[in-house]
């Protein structure tokens, strides 16, 4: 099947266990990702955090280092997490998809990212679905498109949706349309998960006003952090 499901640890105590899950992400061929990318990059930071930041897929640094957000958008959200008043020792930053996608450009070395698409998000996200299990957090932070229509639906607008404190969804409804339709519908506050959408950190790089979405991105994150108050 192309679907990282049957990859994850057999027994329900290491797959809610975020080593075991990690041990077990390494290998997997789910899809097609593996065979060109370096490595999985799989989830990392504060397991006891009440923060969970879903990026999109490792960028070519991150596929070389194995770790997720140590290249320039990393520090761009470093930065605008510290600016925001959330320590990056109290969060988890983890990826919708956990394998470099990226072509070569003709003749040169240069890896460029691709965007994954629906069958590689939804071939990955029983990865993003264990660690959220896992980890339990009282906040999801969705960094752009990719991460949102992984978690909410293929239907999530960031430009709709940013900035704004809601309930997550249930982790069974995760990815589908349904999630879309519980976000419309229940209202924040209420007991239980909120989820933070806002743009991706990458696009502070490629923007042309650039300190202008940097401060739309801090201010989505200062919602975030107002939420863990
Ligand atoms: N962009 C992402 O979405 N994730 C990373 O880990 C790095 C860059």
């Amino acid at each position: 099947s192309h679907d990282a499901g049957p990859f994850l640890p057999d027994s329900p105590k290491e797959r809610s266990d975020l080593a075991a899950l990690r041990r077990a992400a390494a290998g997997c061929r789910g899809c097609g990702l593996y065979e060109n990318a370096t490595q999985t990059v799989f989830g990392e930071g504060s397991a006891g955090g009440r923060v969970v930041l879903v990026g999109e897929q490792p960028g070519d640094q991150e596929d070389r280092q194995g770790h997720p957000f140590v290249g320039p958008a990393g520090r761009v959200l470093d930065r605008a997490l510290e600016e925001a008043g959330i320590e990056r020792g109290e969060v988890y930053v983890t990826n919708a998809v956990k394998h470099f996608k990226f072509k070569r450009q003709a003749g040169g070395k240069r890896r460029i990212h691709e965007t994954p698409n629906v069958g590689e998000m939804r071939a990955c996200r029983p990865w993003l679905l264990a660690e959220l299990r896992a980890l339990d957090p009282d906040v999801v932070v969705v960094l752009g498109a990719t991460a949102g229509k992984a978690l909410l639906g293929s239907s999530f607008r960031v430009t709709k949706l940013r900035g704004r404190l809601l309930a997550l969804p249930g982790l069974e409804t995760i990815g589908t349309p349904s999630a879309a339709r519980e976000i419309d519908e229940t209202p924040p506050g209420e007991a239980g998960a909120q989820v933070v959408a806002t743009i991706h950190p990458s696009a502070v790089l490629r923007a042309e006003d650039r300190d202008a979405v940097y401060a739309s991105l801090v201010d989505d994150l200062k919602i975030v952090a107002q939420a863990l108050r």
